[in-house]
Formats: structure tokens, sequence, C-alpha cells
């Protein structure tokens, strides 16, 4: 093999955590396990990944190395699911809630999506920019290395242009593979009297700008009371579909909504929130081979939904991810290992499931599992390490956890400076 510079072993790997592709079917019992283990990365993919005798025996002496000193080393986490452009805070609101006011009771009177969408519309490009760009940062100091963002706050085609936009410039300052989304999330106000012009101005003018523009790679829709009906939804992804974007739904968050059905009947790669599942959606999901996206934040921080019924989704043979849902009114959060714990407690998930769950599977929603979301020869060399003992701790040690380092490409891209001590 002929090593550069660039080329990077990591080595003293207490214990290497890793999904395999072979294993893709039985995804909710396999984790790959290596104790004592090192990574071969050669032009920013996996050369070779093991155990570190067999590794270093593949190694060149004169290799970079990094000593991971016994961390935990897990593929880089994907958060497949995301909403962080946006500007102002809806601090007041959580408190409201908290309360007794219903998140639902607010959007309906101008609150909600609608307050976030003001600011937003009035931001520059370049504030907008500014005020989002730190959560990615946070995001990655959280372990993750590709991550999906969506517009959403802009509204109208203005706005969303501005929020698409704004993606692509961030892109350029962070090191994370981005995957954009333009998610229709709801009704103009300016609109409220004219929702079939709004309908007609997604499909006609929003959606084919979007795919001739190529500001992004999936179309997603608010599918709930209040948003967009399952008539309107279908209209969208299917124009989605005529222009090769691929399709996702916020399906079934406050109720049945026909989110989950629509997603199926329509091929939708994945289908998001699903607090409120039954058999029947299950089974639909599973036939359709629809991920279902769980997003425990946003439960926890509206904190009077039911959590999906992740044990059965899994059961009826349905593939899971778990992902933050960062956003200003449901899940003002930027961390994915949270979310772990989170999954666990209330969806009881294994911490064999959540990595699948936060890596490979998560990989999958963006359409990027062959090259992330597992620590496999070929793959990019996108790696966290973790101070911490074994697997079971990644969910364990929950609220404050930041990965000890973070490589992407086989560059280091983040060191939590306290990376002496163990957690
Ligand atoms: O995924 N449910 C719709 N959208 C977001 C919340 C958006 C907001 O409240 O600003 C979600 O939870
Ligand atoms: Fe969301």
């Amino acid at each position: 093999m002929n090593l550069s510079v660039s080329d990077l072993l990591i080595h003293n790997i207490g214990l290497l955590a890793t999904p395999l592709s072979q294993d893709r079917a039985q995804w909710a019992e396999r984790v790959e396990k290596i104790p004592q283990a090192a990574i071969l990365i050669h032009d920013g993919r996996i050369a070779v990944v093991g155990a570190e005798a067999e590794v270093l025996a593949q190694s060149p002496a004169q290799v970079e190395r990094f000593d991971a000193q016994g961390a935990l080393a897990t593929p880089g986490l994907v958060d497949c699911h995301t909403h962080p452009i946006f500007v102002g805070n809806r601090a007041a609101e959580f408190h409201l809630r908290n309360a007794g006011k219903t998140y639902l009771e607010m959007a309906a009177a101008g609150g909600g999506i609608q307050a976030t969408a003001r600011k937003v519309r009035e931001a520059t490009t370049e504030r907008l920019i500014e005020e989002s760009l730190p959560r990615f940062h946070r995001s990655l100091t959280c372990g993750v290395t590709t991550l999906e963002a969506k517009s959403g706050y802009g509204l109208d085609w203005e706005g969303e242009r501005k929020s698409l936009r704004a993606i692509r410039e961030i892109e350029t300052h962070i090191p994370q593979r981005v995957h954009s989304t333009f998610l229709i999330h709801a009704l103009p106000a300016e609109y409220r009297e004219r929702r079939g012009d709004f309908c007609a101005e997604v499909v006609e003018r929003m959606i084919p700008s979007v795919a001739a523009e190529g500001l992004a790679e999936a179309v997603d829709v608010f599918c709930e009371n209040g948003a967009f009906t399952v008539e309107e939804s279908r209209r969208f992804l299917r124009a989605a579909q005529e222009r090769g974007l691929s399709c996702m739904v916020h399906a079934n968050q406050f109720g049945h909504s026909g989110g989950a059905l629509l997603a199926a009947e329509v091929g939708a790669g994945s289908a998001h929130h699903l607090e409120y599942l039954n058999e029947e959606e299950m089974l639909a999901l599973a036939a359709a081979r629809t991920t279902g996206v769980a997003l425990p934040a946003s439960v926890f921080f509206l904190g009077d939904l039911p959590y999906p019924p992740v044990r059965r989704m899994i059961a009826l043979g349905m593939r899971v991810a778990v992902a933050t849902d960062m956003n200003p009114g449901s899940a003002m959060t930027e961390s994915l290992p949270f979310c772990m714990t989170a999954a666990a407690i209330y969806c009881q998930m294994t911490p064999e499931e959540l990595l699948w769950a936060t890596t490979f599977n998560a990989a999958e929603v963006v359409n990027a599992e062959d090259e992330v979301g597992s620590l496999e020869a070929g793959k990019r060399g996108d790696v966290a390490l973790w101070k911490l003992p074994d697997l079971e701790s990644l969910s364990y040690h929950f609220g404050e956890l930041r990965a000890a380092a973070v490589f992407i490409g086989g560059k280091p891209v983040w060191r939590d400076p306290d990376a002496s001590s163990r957690y």
C-alpha cells in the first residue's frame, strides 16, 4: 500500500463497536465488538480495521499515529433529522407549555413554527448562518459526523430558498457532511385564505426549483392536523419523486394523521416521529421498507405525548433510526447521545439497537450507507472516540457526554480538551 502523509493509524482502542453491512438483516441482534482494536485510514477511507495486532502488522512504520488511550470507538454518528436553520428562540413558549398551555394551542394562536418563521423571514442570510452555525459545531462535539438538515422556517419560497442556501454555505465552513432537505412545514400566514394557491406554488415552483438548483436531496412534509392534509402531502411527495428527490414524512406525531400510511403508500424512505402508530400502520411501513425514525428528544421536551412503540416496530420487521429533531420548538438539543438515553429508557432499545439506529440505519435514511455508518474497509474514515469503557455506557452517561475525539475522512476535527480522564 502506498501511504501518504494524510494517512492515519488510530491505535490502542479499548473496544471497537460497529454495525457490519453483512448483518443488516439482523440489525437488532448483532454488533461487531473488537477489544484492543485499531483502524488504519488511507486517503480518507478505512483501509484496515480489526484487532490491533492484525492492523499493526499491515501498517507501515512511518504512518501518523493517534493513541486512543483505551477509548471506545464507534462509527461517527449520523443525525438523520434536524431543523438547525433558525434565528431566535422559543424559551418563553417552553415555559408557557410547562405552565399548562399545549404546543398545538400555541401554534393555533400564531406561535410555534409561525413565530420562528417570522424571525427567519426578517433575518438576513448572514444572520441566519451566524446563528445556525454553532449548532453544527455542538453536534460535532457529540460525535456526529454526518447530518441531515432541513429548511422549513422560511415557509414561502424566498424564505425556504434562503434557508437552503444557508445550509449550502454552512457546509463550506464545517467538516461534517450535510444532507439537506426541503421541508414543507406549515402554511405561510399570508396564504391562510388561499391554501390551494400555496399547494400549487409548492408543486409547480418550489419543488421544481429545489431540484433544478440542486438545493436539497430530499423533500419532507409535516403531514398533521394543523399542517398539511394527506391529500396535499401526497401531491408534494409525488412531485418530489417525479423530480428525482427522495421523500420523508413528519408523520403521526399528534395522532393517526394518515402520514404513516401515506409514507408507506408512496414508498418514502423514512417516516419520522410515529408517536401514534398502530399495528396496521407498522405493518404497512414494514412492507414498504420505510424506516421509522424515532425522535425521543421531542417527546421528552413536549412532555405530553407517547413515545413511539419501537419494540413493536422492530418485532414487526421495521428498521428504526433515532435522531435529535434539533429545533427551537420541540427538541432544543444537539445531543444524539442524549436521544439514545431517552430511547433506552422510554422505547426500551438495547445498546446494540441504539448503535445501529444512530449509525448504519440513520445513514440509510440519508442514502449514505455505502459511505458512512459503519467501521468497515472502504468506508470513509469517520470515527468517534468516547472516554467510555463499553458500548452500554454510551447511552448510560447522559446529559453532558461529548466525544473524546472525532475524525472525518481520517482527519482529526474535534478533541475534547478534557480528554485525559474517563467518564
Ligand atoms: O419535528 N413537528 C413539526 N416540526 C418540528 C417542530 C417544529 C417547531 O416547533 O418549530 C418537529 O417536532
Ligand atoms: Fe422534525
